[in-house]
């Protein structure tokens, strides 16, 4: 791992960053870690308004996992992430919207930004949305998108953003679990310039659920109206609503002063589905206080952020990355934020560049693997773009690799920004460990120092076992925190900060057993990683049944359970193999009722019901039939042989005892199925 002080080469911060150097990120981290009531306390006051002064600053334990951060202190999100900005600076511009056509970019300012939130508001309250409710927003990445989330915490209700790539019975799936009873969504949405039938969508999806009573949908792609159906009594037309609340409208004096609801701290601010190992995709609950305060100060210390910045994330608002870091973050800090609703390589490869040098934005965010993808076009396209504005470019989702690090710093960076991996996750809330700029060494693959707060902790079997996996299965093993550098063990995270997810939404059981039992007083952050001789953490990947796809996450269980439902399929196992663009592709191993069947024909429908149940994203790369599933006695699928044989190890030998197998022959068939894929 090569160490890479690049401080010297970068732009000169003139200006200062918010944290200055080295020696304050190390004061600052000590007494956040040491000392955390202190720490947060004043971190509490600079970033965030309070409706009503906390005098509790933290309680609870992970221990109990009961954790609580300002529990008796009372704060409005719209006053935070809109009010305070409008009144500064209403006309600057808070939201760049860069559409899928190019053409229809437009900017929205703190002004309409906080004119559109009270109008969605007031349609909420007339619709007799209260504090606590559910609001399900099935939306592309938009203005519209952003005006629901904010409206949600406006009159108190949580929001459930889901991704817009999700078929209709994963969101059948969420709002059923939700019980969500309003459902913001569009009639249709472009992506990549094709239509995609959003409300079509959602009527399949909520099709028979009698609690949904109102269907708000925003007219996105306009004068298509053939496209879609629109439900009496349910369904309505968001602009138009809308538009009765304003002068001259039916309801123009109705909730007119209408001011946003104080929130309890500790009240949820929204929910989010994500995979886990077991189960069905799971609730997270975020907070209202720490969530945005942690939010915040990692924005303003991972981005350097500055007045008048324009800072451009490219993912989608339906992931935490969407709601962190181009939502809440970014509005909390006053800062202008792109919401990036195409591809990179649409209407062609150069649309990232484009974006950049057309709003000058100073700082850029995406997933690696959307690097590896540009990266598949060579230099080329770049050539004739400046990228100049840029100071910090940043990757999350999946471990960026040394060779798009190095293509990333080289190319977009042009050797001069400052490039931070940030590591984290859905549970975490906010960035956990990342480079931050002017102040840390960077080293190429490492995401390398913790936040403020994150005490991150390596745990390994006690008596120094190097199988993690094992460790991982077997909960509550005896377990040793690994006290020296340059060593690999499971990361955990001990102690609790302000963002971290406090519950499972109706199963706080399953949120104790998946993150805070396996190893009492430690968040189980379900990775493993490497701490070198200076400290710093190279994150491995997921030590448990979770997928990463191209920066998603999928439980192997969500996709093998989806797979079962096809009539001629006795048994699959999914596991994840590694891909140049994607990071982890799915793989599929199927044992089939009637083998009579067409392959080809069997492995199309399996594709598509993948698709259909759960998204495009979930696309397997290969499907092989094979006679059985290697299992041991108790009848567990063997994993650790099929993930060596998607990795192209073919040498039998190497793979372990294989005498407590079932039925050992069958592995010797999937080698053979899986060598002629290749
Ligand atoms: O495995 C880690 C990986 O993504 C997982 C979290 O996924 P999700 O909850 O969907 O959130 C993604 C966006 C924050 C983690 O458990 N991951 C995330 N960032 C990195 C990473 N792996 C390596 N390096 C990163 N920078």
């Amino acid at each position: 791992m090569t160490s890479f002080d690049c401080k010297n080469k970068f732009k000169p911060l003139t200006e200062g960053t918010y944290i200055k150097n080295a020696e304050e990120y190390k004061r600052l981290y000590k007494q956040s870690i040491e000392d955390p009531n202190a720490f947060w306390y004043e971190k509490a006051q600079e970033f965030l308004t309070w409706d009503k002064s906390f005098t509790t600053i933290s309680s609870g334990t992970l221990k109990q996992g009961n954790v609580k951060y300002f529990e008796d202190g009372y704060l409005n999100v719209y006053q935070n992430c809109v009010l305070r900005h409008k009144e500064k600076k209403p006309n600057d511009v808070a939201l760049i919207y860069e559409a899928d056509d190019p053409e229809d970019a437009r900017t929205i300012t703190w002004l309409e930004l906080s004119e559109q939130v009270q109008l969605y508001a007031r349609v909420l309250k007339h619709l007799g949305v209260k504090k606590g409710d559910v609001v399900t927003i099935y939306m592309s990445t938009s203005p519209e998108a952003v005006y629901a989330m904010l409206a949600c915490s406006y009159v108190g209700a949580i929001h459930s953003v889901i991704f817009g790539g999700f078929s209709s019975a994963a969101v059948r799936a969420r709002v059923l679990d939700s019980k969500s009873e309003v459902i913001f969504t569009q009639n249709l949405t472009k992506r990549r310039g094709k239509l995609v039938p959003m409300k079509t969508t959602i009527d399949q999806a909520v099709e028979g659920i009698d609690f949904v009573r109102s269907v708000l949908v925003d007219e996105h792609v306009c004068n298509l109206k053939d496209q879609y159906e629109m439900r009496s009594n349910r369904d309505i037309y968001l602009k138009h609503f809308v538009s009765e609340f304003q002068k001259g409208g039916k309801y123009e004096n109705e909730n007119a002063d209408m001011q946003p609801m104080s929130m309890n701290a500790e009240d949820p601010l929204f929910l989010l589905y994500t995979s886990g190992s077991t189960g069905k995709p799971k609730a997270l609950i975020h907070t209202t206080g720490g969530y945005l305060l942690n939010a915040a100060l990692t924005h303003k210390t991972v981005f350097d952020i500055r007045e008048g910045d324009r800072y451009g994330c490219m993912a989608d608002l339906g992931w935490i990355t969407g709601h962190t870091y181009i939502v809440y973050a970014p509005l909390i800090n006053g800062t202008t934020t792109v919401l990036f609703e195409s591809t990179p390589d649409y209407p062609s490869i150069t649309r990232y560049w484009d974006v950049i040098d057309k709003w000058g934005l100073t700082q850029f965010y995406t997933s690696p693997t959307a690097v590896r993808f540009v990266m598949t076009y060579g230099t080329e396209p770049l050539e004739k773009f400046s990228l100049k504005s840029l100071r910090v470019i940043g990757s999350v989702g999946e471990p960026i690799g040394v060779e798009a690090w190095n293509w990333y710093f080289k190319n977009v960076g042009k050797s001069k920004c400052y490039l931070v991996d940030t590591y984290w996750m859905t549970e975490s809330g906010a960035i956990m460990i990342s480079a931050i700029p002017g102040v840390t060494t960077l080293k190429r693959g490492s995401a390398t120092l913790p936040l403020f707060g994150i005490n991150p902790q390596l745990l390994v079997k006690n008596g120094g076992s190097k199988n993690i996996e094992m460790s991982m299965q077997k909960k509550k093993k005896q377990f040793l925190e690994i006290a020296e550098n340059s060593q690999s063990g499971i990361l955990t995270i001990k102690g609790h900060w302000p963002s971290i997810t406090r519950t499972i939404l109706g199963n706080h059981k399953r949120y104790l057993d998946t993150y805070l039992n396996p190893y009492p007083g430690y968040f189980l952050t379900g990775d493993s990683a490497y701490r070198d001789m200076d400290g710093f953490y190279f994150i491995k990947g997921r030590i448990d049944d979770v997928l990463n796809v191209s920066a998603h996450r999928f439980g192997t269980s969500e996709l093998e359970s989806a797979l079962t439902l096809h009539p001629n399929t006795i048994e699959v196992a999914v596991v994840g193999m590694p891909h140049k663009i994607k990071g982890e592709a799915i793989f599929v191993f199927c044992v089939l009722k009637n083998k009579q069947v067409e392959e080809n024909k069997i492995k199309n429908e399996l594709k598509l019901l993948l698709q259909k149940t759960i998204s495009k994203v979930a696309t397997p790369e290969h499907i092989v039939v094979v006679e059985s599933l290697p299992k041991t006695r108790s009848g567990k699928i063997m994993r650790r042989i099929l993930k060596k044989i998607v990795t192209k190890n073919y040498e039998i030998s190497t793979y372990g005892d294989l005498s407590t197998l079932l039925n050992p022959d069958s592995v010797k068939q999937i080698v053979s199925n899986v060598k002629k894929l290749f």
